[in-house]
């Protein structure tokens, strides 16, 4: 099969100071400055460095594009360089070929981002950088930072007037977690709004940025066959996992006061919800887009704080085996409390009331240490509403549409057959669409995420108000967890598929978990 070609022609987010009019060559590829807070961090080298080496290589970005890193560590330009060279090679997968050469001018500057004088003196680095490209005082403020520091680092941006370029566009991109709970995460919304327009900022959730979610929008709204059937006349139910191997890592410090349902559910696992229940936007452009995800989580009926178990199932890693590796239960990671209560599994039930899904649950689970790296969506449908074939040798099954986000990326529709021969033989058979077949690799999401920033289109950023309403949807959940800790964990064993009670939560539900 021949892999299909779409012209792609990025948009430009017209008027005010992000405000010029740009055209042509500049348009698709303006010069710009990626200005990095945290740029010694794991993020940097494991996500951005290849990206943006990837960028380079394939020509996608301008060669005026420039870096600068801050971070409180000691390192020359030289060696941050080589940091970022080292990132690039180490994490670029072998099917994307070999990363590209980074930019001629590489920054860094060490400092406490609490200090006034490190902005200083990145506005002389910009100023210098900025020199040499007349006209394009183009800056990308990526916070690759812990959200503590965001606020002090976005009234400095302000304050030091490098937000706004007279020449130019200011945007920022601020990563997860975005705030803490529902309160923090309209602090975080308040204090980006007093010195950015909510066109410079992009919420980044790296979910966005793979291709089998994006083409979620495509398989929905591209095809007639699908749509008519995606309500719940037809639809049974609807169950989106995403299950890991990893533990933890290095991360306890941040994981223990965070736990499953602030780490996946609040962006990723809800993002996944949205694109599969929304309605067809008006247009593919940002707001249009935002706005339906905005009105699926409206929709999604706040969860009973005191009927938590109808809703939800919580767990936490035991000691176990992954991967044929034995490996340390959560309680037993570098700095995790070994009383520890953080949920590092959670399954929840989503009633969506709206005209579309009411009646259709939504299963939604996520854990680390599971026994395999999966995350799909499956689309369960309705069984027929006569069985025909009661006296069929086999059982009838449902049709599930399969939508597989990773590893083995592509999309599936089971449905039954009769298997060949003069008895009523029936059997489950699947169309299968591998995302292989298409021809080009799948790059991570960071590649099209910090396109799109350079661009300023942002349909792939989540937007304050949707920020605001996903903390809103799980509110319940973590004030009735850490209000009631749990008393069973560890409750599942590494390299299994998560707590027994998860199993008979959809028992009790008539349903079972699919084999993933
Ligand atoms: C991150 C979470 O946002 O997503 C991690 O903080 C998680 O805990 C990761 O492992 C999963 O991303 P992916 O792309 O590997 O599925």
């Amino acid at each position: 099969m021949s892999a299909v070609v779409v012209p792609f022609e990025p948009r430009v987010e017209p008027a005010a100071s992000d405000d010029r009019e740009v055209r042509g060559e500049e348009e698709a590829r303006p010069p710009c400055t990626l200005v990095i807070f945290g740029a010694s961090g794991d993020l940097t080298r494991r996500l951005l460095a290849p990206a943006i080496a990837h960028l380079l290589r394939d020509g996608a970005v301008s060669p005026d594009f420039a870096i600068v890193g801050l971070a409180r560590s000691e390192m020359s330009d030289a060696e941050f360089r080589a940091y970022l060279e080292g990132g690039a090679r180490e994490f670029t997968p072998p099917t994307q070929g070999r990363p590209g050469e980074l930019p001629p001018t590489v920054r860094y500057l060490a400092g406490d981002f609490g200090d006034p004088g490190l902005y200083d003196r990145l506005k002389s680095t910009l100023d210098q950088i900025e020199g040499k490209r007349p006209g394009s005082r183009n800056r990308i403020f990526y916070m690759a930072t812990p959200p503590e520091a965001d606020p002090t680092i976005v009234k400095f941006l302000g304050d030091k007037g490098l937000a706004s370029p007279d020449q130019g566009w200011a945007r920022v991109v601020v990563e997860k977690p975005f705030g803490h709970d529902l309160q923090s995460g309209k602090d975080l919304n308040d204090e980006l709004r007093s010195v950015f327009k909510e066109r410079q900022i992009y919420r980044i959730d790296h979910y966005l940025g793979k291709e089998t979610v994006q083409n979620i929008f495509v398989l929905r709204f591209a095809n007639g066959v699908f749509e008519p059937l995606w309500n719940n006349r037809y639809v049974d139910h609807v169950q989106i996992a995403v299950s890991e191997t990893v533990g933890i890592g290095h991360r306890a410090g941040y994981y223990e006061g965070a736990g499953i349902v602030r780490d996946m559910f609040q962006n990723h696992l809800l993002q996944l919800l949205c694109l599969t229940a929304m309605e067809p936007p008006v247009a593919f452009e940002a707001d249009a887009v935002r706005a339906e995800k905005v009105k699926v989580l409206q929709s999604i009926r706040p969860i009973p704080e005191n009927a938590i178990d109808e809703w939800a199932v919580r767990g936490q890693y035991g000691p176990g085996v992954v991967g044929g590796k034995k490996v340390p239960g959560y309680r037993e990671e570098e700095k995790v409390d070994p009383a520890s209560g953080t949920p590092t599994y959670a399954a929840v039930k989503f009633a969506i009331d709206n005209w579309r899904w009411a009646g259709v649950p939504f299963y939604v689970r996520s854990g680390k240490r599971l026994a395999e790296r999966v995350s799909e969506i499956a689309i369960e449908f309705k069984r027929v509403p006569h069985p025909l074939f009661s006296k069929a040798v086999g059982t009838l099954n449902p049709n599930v549409l399969r939508v597989r986000i990773q590893p083995d990326e592509g999309v599936s529709l089971k449905f039954d057959a009769k298997i060949p021969g003069t008895v009523m033989q029936i059997q489950s058979v699947y169309m299968d669409f591998p995302y292989n077949k298409l021809g080009a690799p799948i790059q991570g999401g960071y590649e099209r995420l910090l396109l799109d920033v350079t661009h300023g289109d942002q349909t792939l950023f989540t937007r304050g108000d949707e920020v605001e309403q996903a903390w809103r949807v799980v509110s319940p959940i973590l004030r009735a967890w850490e209000g009631h800790p749990a008393t069973d964990f560890p409750n599942y064993a590494s390299g299994t598929w998560g707590p027994e009670s998860a199993d008979r939560f959809l028992e009790r539900e008539g349903r079972r978990w699919r084999t993933l």
